[in-house]
């Protein structure tokens, strides 16, 4: 989602902002203005983003307040029809959505009742039909009394909001209200750009890089109503509220590609800086140990700590899985690693003294923010490892350590992962050292911690080998991969990379588990990449690669 309110041709900044959000992934694209005629026009292509550009060149959408979509197909497919942003019938109000409205076919028949005809197969057209409709039904109520227009949109789209379930960021613009817009959001992130009399509205913090200096994060059932020179924001329990106003901290820079041809090439190119940053202020040679300021816990209160439950999704729940290795090995502590997604409808018994930590690169993912909701109702203390600042789960843990990594544009995770994986070596040192972890076994880990960077730049000139090898393996069609110990979540890691970015089938298992049964799969047909380093199980993982 991306909108805009001020001076400029609003369709230069949805057009920009929508290039940065690409990496979210899309299947179509558009953008509604409310033109200089008190229009609302409306652009909308299946496909890139450059082929909305194109179709704007024949059907432009000019106007100083516009809104901005990318999609992904859920409900109905990836057309011209089904793109936002979507109307009403009478074209006087419009919205783009992200999340999913569950009662949407309830809200659907309703409306068509009322002689409502639908043109899209989407939840979310449902949205602009019920806003009309209720900002029908409120202009009738202040029939002839002096309003105030912003109050009374903020109404409507509060009372409209009221008669969904589900989830939603939500951006809406109004054809006889051409100054304001109003934004809301519900499970779905939104954050809104501070400029000089301006504002913009985005999904995520990465369009506004170049064009705002300041950024509010929305939370949950907050109402934003925005014009050239104001922004009011509401709660719904809490009514208005003083929106907290931080200085952004990501520049245009950051979203370039500096010269690669893609930004997962960049982004793993940048993690010997990426763990230096997380590195940073981090480790005490004094005290052996590292230094976290936001666990927002007292090391009295962190020691009675027995038992520490990681939940992730995807990477990053594989990086929860070497987390257990890494703090079960140093700290002696119990570690269990939970899918979110499972966590959040399981009812696991979970002892007095477990301390949540939820891993994710985002700070939005779904089940991992219920998950660790579920959590801090159940009273356990809840922490997050997170790279986004003031993400929704890094607002909802009660503290937390920031990777610093840096914007990760690339849909694949990757030096999110291995400053996700420092992250929790450090929380691993922390703990050891509140428990039996020497003085020297601590200096050791720092000074190894300290060598990474360069190491990974090392390992890094293997760039070319690399290339030369995936030349000559990319026509199979079946992977695995193979490690142990600390290599096995690597394996995992390794086998879901090459799964989402060449769409090649691949398994990741402990290596001695392939004489279990998956031993079957290996021919010639099937190339299988260990993952071993010198060390412990060497030995071990070379008689299983024999
Ligand atoms: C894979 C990938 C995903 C994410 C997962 C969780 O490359 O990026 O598996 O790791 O969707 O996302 P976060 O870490 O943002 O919670």
């Amino acid at each position: 989602i991306v909108g805009y309110v001020g001076p400029r041709d609003a369709s230069e900044f949805l057009i920009e902002g929508l290039r940065r959000l690409e990496y979210r992934g899309y299947d179509s694209a558009g953008i509604g203005t409310i033109t200089p005629q008190q229009q609302i026009a409306v652009t909308k292509s299946v496909g890139r983003i450059e082929s909305l550009d194109q179709e704007m060149a024949k059907s432009p959408t000019p106007g100083s307040i516009g809104i901005g979509h990318t999609r992904w197909a859920t409900h109905g497919p990836a057309t011209q029809v089904n793109a936002h942003p979507h109307t009403d019938p009478n074209s006087a109000v419009a919205i783009v959505h992200n999340g999913v409205i569950e009662n949407y076919c309830k809200i659907k028949e309703q409306l068509q009742e009322k002689g409502h005809e639908f043109q899209s197969a989407t939840d979310s057209e449902v949205i602009a039909h019920l806003i009309a409709e209720t900002l029908a039904q409120a202009r009738e109520e202040f029939n002839g009394a002096e309003v105030d227009i912003p109050e009374m949109l903020r109404l409507v789209v509060s009372r409209a909001i009221a008669q969904l379930q589900g989830t939603y960021g939500l951006v809406v613009l109004f054809r006889d209200y051409p100054d304001v817009m109003v934004a809301a959001r519900l499970g779905s992130p939104l954050v809104v750009g501070v400029g000089h009399d301006e504002y913009f509205v985005a999904s995520d913090a990465s369009p506004l890089a170049g064009f705002a200096n300041k950024i509010v994060y929305l939370a949950d059932h907050q109402v934003a109503v925005l014009s050239a020179d104001s922004l009011h924001v509401t709660h719904r329990e809490h009514g208005r509220i003083k929106p907290s106003v931080e200085p952004l901290q990501i520049d245009s820079h950051q979203a370039e590609l500096n010269g690669f041809p893609h930004y997962m090439l960049k982004e793993i190119f940048e993690q010997p800086e990426a763990l230096e940053n997380a590195l940073r202020g981090r480790l005490s040679d004094e005290d052996a140990t590292a230094v976290f300021g936001g666990l927002n816990l007292s090391p009295q209160e962190l020691r009675r700590i027995n038992r520490i439950l990681l939940t992730a999704c995807g990477t990053s729940w594989h990086a929860s899985l070497f987390g257990e290795y890494v703090i079960e090995d140093l700290a002696r502590l119990p570690v269990d690693v939970e899918y979110a997604s499972e966590l959040r409808y399981r009812n696991p018994p979970v002892d007095h003294g477990t301390l949540l930590f939820a891993i994710t690169q985002s700070g939005e993912t779904a089940d991992t923010l219920a998950a660790l909701k579920e959590m801090k109702r159940k009273g356990h203390p809840t922490l997050a490892i997170c790279n986004v600042v003031g993400s929704t789960i890094a607002q909802e843990a009660n503290g937390g350590i920031y990777l610093h990594a840096g914007p990760e544009i690339g849909v694949a995770s990757t030096k999110a992962y291995t400053s996700q994986c420092i992250a929790l070596t450090m929380l691993a040192l922390y703990f050891g050292r509140l428990h039996h972890l020497s003085y020297a076994a601590g200096r050791r880990i720092i000074d190894a911690l300290r060598a990474l960077p360069d190491q990974v730049r090392e390992a890094l000139e293997t760039n070319d080998r690399v290339r030369q090898i995936a030349a000559k393996y990319c026509h199979f069609d079946n992977f695995l991969y193979l490690g142990r110990q600390y290599n096995f979540p690597t394996a995992l890691e390794g086998a879901l990379k090459l799964k989402e970015i060449s769409y090649i089938h691949a398994e990741g298992y402990p290596a001695a588990e392939m004489k279990h049964g998956p031993i079957a799969l290996v021919d010639k047909h099937t190339p299988s990449v260990f993952i071993m380093p010198q060390g412990f199980v060497y030995d071990k993982v070379m008689a299983n690669l024999e």
